[in-house]
């Protein structure tokens, strides 16, 4: 939601900028822009443009000034339009104050007041705009020490945000702050990078250092100073990214959503790694398991549904009740949460804020925080108890699909562990689920050598206005997670239902050729033979099937067919189908699939 970076030192400014901005563009795509700074005193530089970076792109003329610090920013809106006028960076009335957001700021309607009551200017309808009215005038007051102001400021500002703002008086400079969205510094030789996330400056430097709430960090090429707000200097708290640059480039892909499919096999084994047997000593000394008597699992999107499959084997292998919260009405409600409470977030990003403020309310009411994250050093993992971090690599695509792979995994290590810690399961079970999870990267490599024919098949259903997905057990949240898969990438209507509900009202939606996904459980089993039954109740009424199986539907249309897993494994084979098909279906439509409309990967507002 809105990529940041910052650049200083002795390359050319601009193509370090840009090339952040590629890889941030994830996280919004509304409008790109960028500030350069130029000789002491010299106008800024400065171009923005609605639309996608592309488009900053391509107004671009050979001319632009040489410079050796700069800012961008690509934006998910808020307030305000995707309109040029509105796109970051913003300047003070002086144009020599560029400043870039990522977030929200609360109180800007006041701010703003009071700032046009002094006699500022301001040209667009953001929040962000107050911000750099409000620097500019503390700089003032600081003598022009940018650093001074902006802990001054951060002071004044409710809400969340990571800012950048650099001055021409001092052009070798870029302060940062932050309070509830994300900011790293990549440290270089004889050049500094501040970004969203490590990817924007990830092949110049593999250093970085991590940022807490609420501190101020104040670079030039050669020095890094991080203070809290007071200006009580930090200590570094450096660490090395372990991935590198081509692990968040296309690799030979089409698309970024593509490769990710194809890399989820290394994704679970990855995430497998030493944890068949238990989880990491971290995780056991930092968490009191014995005094856990209920669990609540707090995520968006598809995490949710992951958390909504950790519900059916947590319970089962652990025996404790477990309650899976959209984290956005989580703590709305009042919820009871106490010391016995585990509580889970589960984020690909660690940084979306519903999750972040559920988490924070649970702890503050003594919760347990044991988080499921894919990000290393991000915020919800840095707030927690313990973690336990996939090792999904990083994912680019909008649309989440290796992350939802190994979340899964995540709680299958979850409920196994808990329900040994607790005695409900033997040694033996674990050992043998174990070898059931250790199978999976071979079998979803099994899947991924079937799915050519999904290409053609998908393309039937190109015009249809809606698709039903139905599912029971495990695979209902399956079921769940293949309608958002397809929302999101084909913005079609989608719905994902248990098939027993299916009679209860879901089932006058049936019309003929309405296409329904149903995802069969383990064939021989009972709930087999109960979908067969929602399959033939569905076809009854005109509907095309696909039938997602590891043995045959007979009264299905069609069968794509997976190989045999743990009946709470299956999932993990059964949602790969679905998201070729989500992938298909954005391309026969003609839509973006890495980057689709209204969406961000990375949602830090609430
Ligand atoms: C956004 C993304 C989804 C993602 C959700 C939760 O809505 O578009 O793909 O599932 O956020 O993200 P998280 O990073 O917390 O897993």
């Amino acid at each position: 939601m809105c990529g940041i970076v910052g650049y200083t030192g002795k390359s050319s400014a601009l193509s370090p900028v840009l090339e952040g901005l590629r890889r941030l563009e994830y996280r919004g795509y509304d409008s790109a822009g960028i500030a350069l700074t130029l000789k002491p005193g010299a106008p800024l530089w400065v171009e923005k443009r609605a639309g996608k970076l592309e488009n900053l792109e391509g107004s671009l003329t050979p001319d632009v000034p040489k410079s050796h610090s700069g800012i961008g920013h690509t934006r998910w809106a808020t307030h305000g339009g995707p309109t040029d006028t509105n796109a970051h960076p913003h300047l003070d009335n002086e144009g020599k104050l560029a400043l870039i957001h990522n977030g929200i700021i609360e109180n800007y309607v006041e701010l703003r007041a009071a700032l046009e009551a002094k006699g500022h200017t301001f040209k667009s309808e953001t929040d962000t705009e107050s911000v750099v009215h409000l620097l500019s005038d503390a700089r003032k007051a600081h003598n022009g020490d940018l650093a001074a102001a902006m802990r001054d400021i951060c002071q004044e500002l409710r809400g969340s945000f990571t800012l950048l703002a650099i001055h021409s008086d001092d052009p070798e400079r870029i302060v940062g702050a932050r309070r509830n969205s994300p900011l790293v510094v990549g440290v270089g030789d004889g050049e500094n990078f501040l970004a969203s996330d490590v990817a924007a400056f990830i092949a110049h430097t593999k250093r970085a250092l991590e940022l807490g709430q609420d501190e101020v960090v104040d670079i030039t090429p050669s020095s890094i100073t991080i203070t809290d707000l007071l200006g009580n200097i930090l200590p570094h708290n450096e660490y090395e990214i372990s991935w590198d640059a081509s692990a968040a480039e296309r690799g030979g892909y089409t698309h970024f959503m593509l490769k990710e499919i194809y890399e989820q096999p290394k994704a679970i084994l990855d995430t497998l790694i030493g944890r068949t047997a238990g989880l990491d000593a971290s995780i056991t000394s930092a968490l009191n398991f014995e005094a856990v008597s209920k669990v609540v699992i707090i995520a968006c999107g598809t995490a949710y549904h992951a958390g909504l499959v950790g519900k059916y084997a947590i319970e089962k292998w652990a025996g404790i009740p477990v309650d899976v919260e959209y984290a956005s009405e989580y703590r709305y409600r009042d919820p009871s949460v106490d010391g016995s409470t585990l509580v889970i977030p589960i984020s690909q990003s660690g940084e979306t804020m519903d999750t972040l403020m559920a988490m924070r309310y649970a702890k503050t009411h003594g919760a347990q925080v044991f988080s499921v994250c894919n990000t290393n050093g991000s915020t919800i993992p840095r707030e927690s108890d313990a973690v336990l971090y996939t090792h999904a690599g990083p994912e680019i695509a909008v649309a989440s699909t290796k992350a939802f792979a190994t979340q899964l995994i995540a709680m299958y290590l979850v409920g196994l562990h808990l329900g040994l810690a607790r005695g409900v399961i033997t040694p033996e079970f674990v050992t043998q689920m174990g070898d059931e999870l250790s199978e999976l990267p071979a079998k979803v490599e099994q899947v991924l050598e079937t799915v050519e024919p999904l290409r053609e098949l998908t393309r039937k259903f190109k015009d249809s206005s809606s698709m039903l997905f139905l599912g029971r057990h495990v695979g209902f949240p399956t079921a769940l997670e293949g309608a958002l898969k397809l929302k999101e990438l084909a913005y079609m209507h989608a719905e994902g239902f248990p098939g027993g509900e299916l009679k209860h009202g879901p089932i006058a939606l049936i019309d003929q050729g309405t296409p329904v996904i149903a995802i069969m459980p383990a064939a021989g089993s009972l709930l087999a033979e109960k979908m067969a039954s929602n399959v033939q109740e569905v076809k009854a009424r005109g509907a095309v099937v696909i039938a997602i199986s590891d043995g045959p539907v007979p009264a299905a249309d069609h069968v794509i067919r997976i190989p045999s897993a743990h009946e709470f494994l299956q999932p993990v084979l059964s949602v790969v189908p679905l998201q070729v098909i989500a992938y298909e279906m954005a391309l026969a439509r003609g839509n973006d699939v890495d980057q689709p409309r209204n969406l961000a990967k990375s949602v830090t507002v609430e």
